[in-house]
């Protein structure tokens, strides 16, 4: 049994998902179920006795110290995280509790259980911390991309507390010996999404007749990765990867927000094009850029595919038709998502820039 934190977000879903495709080892899945937890994301699970979902926070100590006495895996794997930008700029409280308190919390749990394991279990125990690229800052047009010594230097709250989380992973395998792995990955994109975030803001606006807000000058670069292959690299370096190390994760796939805004575009005026015959595109709207905002990231993901023998499947042209293809598809999802807290969400963010 692997125990899964944030299983029922954007990636830890789709992460779950992909494991039960490729093993019958079960997981259990706890989450808090937070605005951005959604268990219809793991409705095809439904029935399926190797997933086992928990509603819970992974800084509550007694509960996971329960779990894991109780359901004794192999491996942690935490993507629990409060994990949009723009909500840390506004409320940078979550974040602070979840991505830091709430690791420490876990480690300290996981500590414990480990401490006790047997003689044989103990050395094969892994606690995979999931992170971002966003931890090492911003980078300059000609600067060569980030590399797993690359110095740490966030700049948003998000980013800044998804930091402190790694140094504190980082400094229970140095002082305690936890056999940790740390992944820093780059924009993912793909099925379940929550539209908060770019792509999948602009597929949802774009079939609502919205605007599609582009912050500042639309110039700003990210390194896009197909989500299934952030899952499948994940399960590579938890097979693989060398405990103590950190393990960068990328395409090598950079692009300007606003050539995104614009391949989604022409792939929706392909796929459903507008009642008047006009393009998406028209609908662009540039609004004021987010404070702070970082100008470009790029990931060198030598490293994993040299040592542990990882390679994307997916292109971005491959990728990108499969996600605009799957929110085509997907519109019950898309409605239940837009019901609710999302809604108020959208609304608070936006009036100000528009
Ligand atoms: P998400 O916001 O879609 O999902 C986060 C999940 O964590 C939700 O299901 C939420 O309910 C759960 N959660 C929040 N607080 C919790 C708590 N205290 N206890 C238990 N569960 C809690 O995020 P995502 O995009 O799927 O990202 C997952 C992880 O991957 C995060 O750690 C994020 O920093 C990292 N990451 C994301 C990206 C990306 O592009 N989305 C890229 C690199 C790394
Ligand atoms: O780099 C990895 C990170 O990628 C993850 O750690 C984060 O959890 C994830 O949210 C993502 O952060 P970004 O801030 O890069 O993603 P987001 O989709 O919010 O924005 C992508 C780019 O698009 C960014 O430059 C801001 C811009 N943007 C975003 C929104 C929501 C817009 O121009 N308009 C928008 O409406």
């Amino acid at each position: 049994m692997i125990l899964v934190t944030g299983g029922a977000g954007f990636i830890g879903a789709n992460f779950v998902l992909d494991w039960l495709a490729n093993s019958d080892e079960p997981v259990l899945n706890l989450d808090l179920l937070s605005y951005a937890g959604n268990l219809e994301n793991l409705a095809s699970l439904q029935g399926d006795k190797r997933h086992i979902f928990l509603q819970g926070d992974i800084g509550d100590f007694d509960l996971v110290s329960r779990l894991l006495a109780k359901h004794q895996p192999r491996a942690v794997i935490n993507f629990a995280a409060e994990s949009h930008v723009d909500r840390s700029i506004y409320g940078p409280e979550e974040f602070i509790q979840t991505n830091i308190v709430g690791t420490f919390r876990m480690l300290e749990s996981v500590r414990a259980y480990w401490n006790n394991l047997e003689s044989n279990a103990k050395p094969e125990f892994r606690l995979l911390h999931v992170s971002t690229d966003e931890v090492y800052g911003s980078l300059g047009k000609g600067d060569t991309a980030f590399s797993e010594t690359h110095r740490y230097e966030p700049n948003s709250p998000y980013s800044a507390s998804k930091a402190a989380s790694d140094h504190l992973v980082r400094a229970y395998h140095h002082t305690y010996g936890l056999p940790v792995l740390t992944t820093n990955c780059s924009n993912n994109y793909g099925p379940f999404h929550f539209p908060e975030k770019l792509i999948p803001l602009i597929i949802v606006n774009a079939l609502a007749d919205k605007p599609l807000p582009v912050y500042g000058d639309g110039l700003q670069i990210r390194d896009w990765l197909y989500v299934k292959d952030h899952c499948s690299a994940i399960r590579c370096v938890l097979a693989k990867g060398r405990p103590g190390e950190t393990y960068n994760i990328g395409g090598w796939n950079e692009k300007a927000n606003i050539e995104i805004v614009h391949i989604v575009c022409s792939l929706l005026d392909e796929l459903r094009p507008r009642a008047d015959g006009k393009p998406y595109k028209d609908q662009i709207s540039y609004v004021t850029d987010r404070p702070g905002h970082d100008r470009r990231y790029a990931i060198d993901a030598g490293k994993i595919e040299q040592e542990l023998g990882w390679k994307p499947a997916e292109t971005f042209e491959t990728g990108i038709r499969k996600t605009v293809t799957w929110y085509l598809d997907n519109q019950p999802w898309v409605a239940n998502v837009l019901s609710g807290a999302y809604r108020d969400w959208v609304a608070r963010n936006y009036e100000s820039r528009v």
